[in-house]
């Protein structure tokens, strides 16, 4: 390494989708309904309720059902990668991507999540487009579940607050690990584990109005979710001494909103329980103060007398995250007013400016993220997801100048060179979108993230075609110089 370089030279520079976004064909070759399929487009928008956009009751359920086409749910049809991988790849080989993050549907595996076999058409998908990514030497870092569930197993188990959840996820998580196992080195289990209590239909396929106290229903999802990632994170070892395997948080720093001892003691505790994910994951327990905030909150989990053992003796390899903003904490927080948010709105931090969408940016909160993750776990740490969300505009001549989106990832991406100058380690980093997909909150599709431009609108309309954005250019340039050139 010389003396000015900064990233390693094995450093993991690619992109991320989930396959709930992207792939569309929400029907194909066996495929079953998952969560994500009852999801319907809003028109009218509330930006700081974003779990308002997500919700999801019985009665929409009910009404999702009867739909038969992929009309109204955008994240029945996405951008067609089922169909057009191949070309996807190609332009991700072209930006010389070392890796590529994608989730795995688990409706495409097993379609009601409960089946005795395998659905093979689903796993042949998955062997393609492992072995199209081969051909231009992206590693692939997949992610077992992101954000969707069989149906089947939300109606007739009630999700993930349902132990017997637990042997289907391991079942599914077996078959895939085994069928891939010289195909795929790195695993994620959950996607953003945390979103189970904070939109726990999307998490954990828990609806709301099914439940007496959806907030105990949730942690104990979450609890089930924890057990199943430690059974998932054994039977891997099993299978491939070489996987190496992490957990994912969408990490919500907060900082106090003064330097009054209150705000500061809130945030410390909102920190505290949004890093008691990684606590359990990583540490293989629950921290101190679980106990306390379960007690004050009426949540009683229910637990096996193994699953202490189980969550000790199976940690992660690694710590995966994303990061797209940072929160306040405040106990006064009627004094600076709201704004949206990942999954959830926040109060205002008059120092920051927003998206259009109220995400509040804030680069320098990666670094203190990275550095603060590193001090507490010393584990390698992965940033998954990092992105802006924002409207693009072709051109006369059909060129897309995202500027604003060169600039986010030239910032951010300085800051984490700073961390890794601080001394910390970082195993590599997926921009979040790299191509167009449908927007996970409120699925639309002008909220775009990707260096590659997809030709769809938000009502589904378009050609599907692929355009490449300055954006690509520039990030092209990044991974070639391995993060000199900003
Ligand atoms: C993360 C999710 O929370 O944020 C992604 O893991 C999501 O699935 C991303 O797409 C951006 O959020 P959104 O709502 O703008 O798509």
């Amino acid at each position: 390494m010389s003396q000015k370089q900064v990233f390693p030279d094995n450093f993991l520079w690619g992109g991320a989708i989930a396959a709930n976004q992207a792939e569309g064909a929400f029907d194909a070759d066996g495929k079953g309904l998952s969560t994500a399929d009852m999801v319907p487009y809003h028109k009218k928008k509330d930006y700081t309720n974003l779990s308002a956009l997500m919700h999801v009751t019985s009665e929409s359920i009910t009404e999702a059902m009867k739909v038969k086409t992929a009309e109204g749910y955008p994240k029945r049809y996405g951008i067609d990668f089922y169909h057009r991988y191949k070309e996807d790849i190609a332009l991700f080989g072209e930006l010389e991507f070392k890796v590529f993050r994608l989730s795995m549907n688990w409706s495409r595996i097993f379609p009601n999540g409960d089946d005795a076999e395998p659905n093979e058409a689903g796993l042949q998908f998955y062997d393609n487009v492992f072995d199209e990514l081969r051909k231009y030497n992206i590693e692939p870092l997949v992610t077992l579940s992101h954000y969707e569930m069989p149906m089947t197993l939300v109606l007739n188990y009630g999700g993930w607050k349902n132990r017997k959840v637990i042997s289907f996820f391991e079942k599914y998580a077996e078959t895939v690990m085994n069928r891939y196992k010289d195909k795929v080195k790195y695993w994620l289990t959950f996607n953003e584990i945390n979103t189970t209590i904070i939109e726990p239909f999307t998490g954990g396929g828990i609806v709301g109005d099914r439940e007496e106290n959806v907030q105990q229903a949730s942690y104990q999802a979450l609890h089930h979710q924890f057990v199943a990632s430690a059974l998932v994170t054994r039977k891997a070892r099993e299978i491939n001494p070489e996987f190496r395997i992490g957990c994912m948080l969408a990490r919500m720093i907060h900082y106090p909103a003064t330097s009054s001892p209150e705000d500061v003691l809130q945030a410390q505790v909102d920190n505290q329980l949004n890093l008691l994910h990684t606590d359990v994951q990583v540490w293989g327990s629950y921290p101190p103060i679980a106990k306390r905030y379960f007690e004050e909150n009426n949540i009683q989990l229910v637990q096996e007398p193994e699953d202490e053992q189980f969550l000790l003796e199976n940690t992660v390899d690694f710590i995966s995250f994303s990061y797209y903003t940072s929160l306040i904490s405040t106990t006064t927080p009627e004094k600076y007013g709201v704004t949206g948010g990942n999954l959830y709105s926040t109060v205002k931090n008059p120092n920051l400016k927003v998206t259009e969408w109220g995400w509040q940016l804030d680069p320098i909160g990666l670094r203190i993220v990275l550095k603060e993750f590193y001090d507490r776990y010393k584990l390698p740490l992965f940033v998954v997801e990092n992105g802006l969300g924002a409207r693009d505009k072709v051109e006369e001549d059909g060129s897309i100048i995202d500027d604003y989106r060169i600039d986010y990832f030239r910032q951010h991406i300085e800051q984490l060179a700073e961390a890794i100058k601080d001394g910390v380690e970082v195993m590599g980093y997926t921009s979040w979108g790299a191509i167009d997909i449908i927007s996970a909150s409120t699925s639309e599709m002008s909220k775009r993230y990707g260096f590659i431009y997809v030709d769809q609108d938000d009502e589904g309309h378009g050609t599907l075609n692929r355009y490449k954005k300055k954006s690509f250019h520039w990030y092209k340039k990044v991974i070639a110089s391995n993060g000199a050139d900003l």
